[in-house]
């Protein structure tokens, strides 16, 4: 994780380098920093400091200088503190990193520097290593001292003696470069740029950018110079801020109506499923015979959203895994394997590897991912944008009913051409995805009824969620969220599993959420409610509202729409529960402790 970002130009770099800090906060905020190159003191001044970017803006007003590099960081080797901060500088270089160097502890001995280092990072020995092979050339010292290093690493470096020029290298970890009418400019991730450029490039990997005011030249690692492709901002980042919500999560789970909306609307036509925006071989739909979904956490959860419905409508078996296990357990892939990655980000460092796994095992693959041109996107055969915009809160909520809606796009395609469904039967499918949106912001209008509800969780420590058959894995979903950014633990179980062990938990103070949207499962889902209430617990209920014949004080009534379309619209009400218990906590609903928007840590 961590961001990274560098600035040389015409103007003063230090606003520029904080502003960007800002936009890539997500990426890690456990601690921040700047180094600026001084004209009096012919060097790269650095100031760092743990907590957030708004803590270094304070301290660092009085730098001057017009080329400099910063980072946001999310801790990995080095606890949290000022001199683990970045950036780091040995000898004449300075440094800020995104990545693990994993073989930083043999490098410590072989370069024999443990007593000189000032940090326990793994990232110092980076500068150190670059010191050492650098004699005028800055692109020959970072090519050989890239050579030594394995792991991940993307770099900003600024050497002393070179006052004008900022140079960057990187293996997996993102980069991305462009130039403006003020400048150059690197960062991890182009949401900190697109209001400089119209045009950026990713850097190739083993690749080194050098950054001057006037231009930005590539070379490979044997210094021939190389010309990466340019691709077009997107607008759309240029304006991401809050309009008005007190954080990005509520505005995000405001905007998934729009969002939902815009995945679905540009992918049916006349009752019929088509990918031809998206320029999707549709062959990989007509070859599958098995298909395995790999992603990460909230997207993970999407996953098993998909995996029900492709299995009901398709009779195609999928397998959901969690990218970090995937290429560990030994997967079976075949030709006519349908590997689908899900990530928001696109930059998920596991389901990257994942990806990169099953395509050499002859997988084929689409990923549906949010962030265009993300690394995920370049890997995959086939991609499916989900249109949701921006998404800043570290809580994932548009992304996951976007993705979620995007399976629902694949069932229909598939079930289509295996001839698991009719003509009619996909219109009927495809009018009541079209209702969806509609049914979020209905959820939305009633924020209110689920505030009320949300406030009786405050003093938990503990909530359990129990759900039958597809609500289950949309509570999985739910559960994730009231943790991540409420702190209470939470956990979500297929409610027959409950009387297996987990009841001995339930005791007066521990609520239990109860999500009831299946008809053929209402009775048995009634009984198990029954069985956690008659033992104290405190049940707060998401039903259906047709279901609701003799519902209890604490109930949310959830639109109506055809059981098997109900998971977006129940989460998207348990999105706003999670959401009010975390602001009503006072907690930092954005950016929840220990954790980064983006995971490029394996
Ligand atoms: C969601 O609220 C989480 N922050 C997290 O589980 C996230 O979904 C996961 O890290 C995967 O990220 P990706 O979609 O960017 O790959």
């Amino acid at each position: 994780m961590c961001g990274i970002i560098g600035y040389t130009g015409y103007d003063e770099a230090r606003g520029i380098l904080i502003k960007g800090l800002k936009s890539l906060e997500y990426r890690g905020y456990d601690s921040a920093g700047i180094g600026v190159y001084n004209k009096e003191k012919k060097e790269c001044i650095i100031k760092k400091c743990t907590g957030r970017v708004n803590t270094l803006e304070k301290k660092t007003d009085d730098m001057r200088g017009t080329c400099g590099i910063g980072h946001t960081r999310w801790a990995t080797h080095g606890g949290v503190s000022d001199s683990n901060s970045h950036p780091h500088k040995f000898g004449e270089v300075s440094v800020v990193h995104n990545g693990i160097i994993e073989n930083c502890e043999t490098l410590k001995h072989t370069l024999g520097v443990e007593n000189e280092l000032k940090s326990d990072t793994d990232s110092e020995l980076a500068a150190v290593l670059i010191d050492k092979y650098y004699n005028s050339d800055p692109i020959v010292a970072i090519s050989k001292a890239v050579k030594e290093l394995s792991g991940t690493f993307a770099l900003a470096i600024m050497f002393d003696s070179i006052p004008d020029a900022v140079y960057t290298v990187r293996n997996v970890s993102p980069i991305v470069c462009c130039s403006g009418e003020n400048g150059s400019f690197i960062a991890s991730d182009i949401i900190a740029l697109a209001e400089y450029c119209n045009e950026y490039f990713v850097l190739p990997e083993f690749s080194i950018a050098e950054v001057t005011k006037e231009k930005i030249t590539v070379f490979d690692l044997d210094k021939n110079i190389i010309h990466p492709q340019m691709i077009k901002t997107d607008s759309v980042l240029k304006s991401s801020g809050k309009d008005g919500y007190p954080f990005y999560m509520e505005k995000e789970i405001c905007e998934q109506p729009s969002a939902i909306k815009n995945t679905l609307e540009s992918r049916i036509s006349n009752g019929q499923v088509t990918f031809k925006n998206d320029n999707i071989d549709e062959a990989v739909f007509s070859k599958c015979k098995c298909i395995s979904v790999i992603a990460c956490g909230t997207a993970m959860h999407a996953g098993l959203i998909g995996k029900n419905i492709i299995e009901k409508y398709c009779r195609i078996p999928v397998t959901v895994y969690n990218a970090s296990e995937y290429m560990y357990s030994s997967p079976i892939i075949s030709n006519d394997t349908l590997v689908i990655c899900v990530s928001q980000s696109g930059e998920t460092i596991d389901t990257l590897e994942a990806l990169k796994y099953a395509k050499r095992n002859n997988a084929m693959s689409i990923s549906i991912v949010n962030v265009r041109n993300s690394s995920i996107a370049r890997e995959s055969d086939n991609v499916i944008y989900t249109d949701a915009g921006p998404e800043i809160a570290v809580a994932s909520t548009k992304a996951y009913t976007t993705q979620s809606a995007i399976f629902y796009l694949i069932a229909a395609k598939i079930a289509k051409i295996n001839k698991q469904m009719n003509e009619n039967e996909l219109f009927d499918f495809t009018n009541e995805l079209l209702k969806i949106p509609q049914s979020v912001e209905d959820i939305i209008n009633r924020k209110n009824e689920i505030h009320a509800l949300s406030s009786l969780m405050l003093s938990s420590e503990h909530a359990f969620m129990i759900g039958r058959g597809i609500d289950f894995p949309a509570l999985l979903e739910a559960s994730l969220k009231l943790k991540e950014i409420s702190y209470i633990h939470s956990e979500a179980f297929a409610s027959g599993e409950l009387k297996h062990g987990t009841i001995a938990l339930i005791t007066e103070s521990t609520p239990v959420i109860s999500l009831l949207t299946q008809e053929k499962l209402k009775s048995k889902q009634i009984s198990n409610v029954k069985e956690v209430q008659s033992r104290g617990a405190l049940v707060i209920s998401f039903i259906k509202k047709s279901f609701c014949d003799n519902c209890t004080d604490n109930c949310f009534l959830l639109p109506e729409l055809k059981d098997d379309f109900m998971p977006i619209p129940s989460v998207a009400a348990l999105q706003y529960f999670a959401y009010f218990v975390s602001s009503d906590k006072g907690l930092d609903v954005d950016k929840p402790r220990n954790l980064a928007k983006v995971v490029t840590v394996e």
